[in-house]
């Protein structure tokens, strides 16, 4: 089973292998345990090529010889079945006539496979496998042709989720393409056509993208696309736009895409401020959306990993600024464990990928239960963002990096947006009184002031993490809110065990864990519990931790350690996660860590 892998074909471009190749690149961050091609050359010859590892893996493993001007290629981040040359993809029916390259998760493969592969000897264990074994199956055993066999297998798969690119030597320049759950695009060039997983993929070689629909599948030669529902019926749709450029999903000069992205905060402030205010200073948001909004008795925040810790700071800005009841939920949680809900929902999407498994299951029943919604995302055209009532982009740049960090300050922006929009258009004194624009700027210059000192980070991380089994972000309020994203990205990238917690709750549990020299970090920005906060850090100190404070400038004493710039109480959590990055991103580098890939993860999480 392969659930969150990156996926990318094209037909009618002599060069396929390079595209492919380029394109697998792109899409790493989605999985990078083993990776694989096929490339036909129209000519009789083709070629398979899978390797465990890298991308760069199967780079080397690609001899001179390879060519080809049709392909698929893939790159796999495994949940059942190791990492190994077998089950990487593209899996091959047993004559070698189907490949195919899959992502999702096939829910019913073991019954496909016994009621009608008994006389099949498998070569991987991948549910994939059984897919490209029954194409080939009805195409032999009931004469059906390649797309009848597609169209059936499709049909017995039922709600599993997947991408799929499948390639048959005997149609040998075309790719037949579908998908459900899982998201795909098909970009359309001159002369040749291209499918992938993200835009970013093949934005060196086109702009102009096809959406897909669950359940549609499309025909792709060189000359055209064709797409087709699930009863067959022929579509017309025009391919969109994508304007950004594909440099901007390089790293440039910097090391790691972490860094330039933690680099990138201050710009995407201003950014936001520029996009979401008029030029009289106002903030500006959909008519709509606003409307909409109002007439929420309760909003409810629906979002996953780093993008939930984003919404537990949204709860006490729209409670705050637009005293509007919010609750923010984690996405699995909610989808099989609702609260009972409130007369008048409404309903916010927070991700990054706009592509989280988790989160689209509630927004389809968000959907089918008839409530609006909105989806904050940095990915136009994404899945959640096309099933959403209203979207509003994050305008951050791509994010690829698998630990978040600009995603996370900017979803915090856009709601502090939305909440002034909404506190206004409600006539809170709160909301009037909150000059977020200018906000915004102090935000941006006070980013800036610690991604200057570098080595500080860089230091600190080597002093007091590098050697660390444990490490604690504690804070009350919202400093608790980004102790939890602190403590996350620490632990995602440097594999130190590490914890948020509520600096009041320590002493009725977590305190126990405190030995000599554990790092506990507290984070310091309210006014009205920065001392009890001291106070529970003096406790932890007094059983042999060691601790440092994240504390803002007109909060700060004489030995606090990270010291902020002012800015609104509401806003810190824009300064207090910034030191956080920069420790996690140091101690992982000097653990000598993969830090853009770090072990069992992936960035973008299509499946539940
Ligand atoms: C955080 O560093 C992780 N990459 C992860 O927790 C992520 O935030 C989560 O998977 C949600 O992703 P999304 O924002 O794309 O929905």
């Amino acid at each position: 089973m392969n659930v969150m892998c990156g996926i990318v074909g094209v037909t009618g471009n002599e060069n396929a292998v390079e595209m492919l190749m380029n394109g697998l690149r792109r899409l790493e961050y989605r999985g990078y345990d083993s990776a694989g091609i096929y490339v036909n050359d129209q000519n009789g010859k083709d070629y398979l090529v899978k390797e465990k590892g890298r991308v760069a893996d199967l780079a080397k493993a690609i001899g001179e010889d390879v060519h080809g001007s049709t392909g698929i290629a893939h790159t796999r981040w495994a949940t059942h079945g190791q990492p190994s040359v077998a089950n990487a993809h593209p899996q091959v029916s047993a004559d070698g006539r189907f490949y195919l390259v899959h992502n999702g998760v096939i829910e019913n493969y073991i019954e496909l496979r016994d009621k009608y592969l008994q006389d099949v000897t498998f070569k991987s264990e991948t549910d994939t496998e059984v897919v490209v074994q029954l194409i080939d199956y009805f195409v032999k055993h009931d004469n059906l042709t390649t797309l009848e066999a597609f169209r059936k297998v499709l049909y017995l798969v039922g709600d599993s989720s997947y991408g799929f690119l499948l390639m048959d030597r005997e149609e040998p320049d075309t790719l037949f393409v579908a998908k459900n759950k899982s998201p795909l695009l098909v970009g359309v060039g001159n002369g040749f056509n291209v499918v992938c997983s993200d835009a970013i993929a093949m934005l060196n070689y086109t702009h102009d993208f096809i959406e897909m629909q669950d359940g549609e599948i499309m025909i792709l030669t060189p000359e055209k696309v064709d797409i087709e529902d699930e009863e067959g019926h022929h579509i017309t749709r025009l391919p969109f736009h994508v304007s950004m450029d594909a440099s901007e999903a390089d790293k440039g000069t910097y090391p790691h895409y972490m860094l330039k992205e933690i680099d990138d905060q201050p710009t995407v402030m201003r950014k936001l401020a520029q996009t979401y205010f008029n030029d009289d200073g106002q903030v500006t948001i959909d008519d709509e959306l606003l409307a909409d909004l109002q007439s929420a008795d309760r909003l409810y925040i629906v979002a996953a990993g780093t993008s939930y810790h984003a919404g537990l700071v949204g709860e006490r800005l729209f409670e705050r600024l637009a005293a509007v009841p919010t609750e923010a939920h984690v996405s699995s949680e909610f989808a099989y464990n609702s609260p009972i809900l409130s007369k008048h929902p409404f309903f916010i999407f927070l991700s990054q990928s706009g592509e989280t498994a988790d989160s689209r299951e509630v927004l389809t029943e968000v959907n089918a239960k008839g409530y609006h919604s909105l989806t904050i995302t940095n990915v136009q055209n994404s899945t959640l963002s096309r099933e959403a009532t209203y979207t509003m982009l994050l305008n951050a740049g791509p994010e690829i990096a698998v630990a978040s960090t600009k995603a996370y300050t900017a979803q915090i922006a856009v709601e502090a947006i939305i909440a002034k929009a909404l506190g206004e258009a409600t006539q809170q004194v709160a909301a009037a009184d909150f000059d977020l624009r200018p906000q915004l700027g102090l935000v941006a210059n006070g980013i800036q002031a610690l991604v200057d000192q570098k080595e500080r980070f860089e230091a600190v991380a080597k002093d007091n993490f590098v050697d660390q089994r444990d490490a604690f972000y504690i804070g009350r309020g919202i400093d608790y809110a980004v102790s939890l994203e602190a403590s996350l990205k620490l632990k995602e990238i440097t594999y130190i065990h590490s914890e948020g917690v509520a600096a009041g709750e320590l002493k009725h549990g977590p305190i126990a864990l405190i030995e000599s020299g554990t790092p506990v970090i507290g984070i310091i920005t309210q006014e009205r519990t920065a001392s009890l906060t001291r106070s529970n850090l003096a406790e932890t100190a007094a059983r042999g931790s060691h601790i440092m404070t994240i504390v803002t400038k007109s909060l700060a004493k004489a030995h606090d350690d990270i010291i902020l710039e002012d800015v609104d109480e509401m806003l810190t959590p824009l300064l207090t996660i910034i030191p956080a990055q920069l420790i996690s991103y140091y101690t992982s580098l000097l653990k000598g860590l993969d830090v853009d890939k770090p072990r069992n993860l992936a960035k973008s999480v299509t499946v539940q």
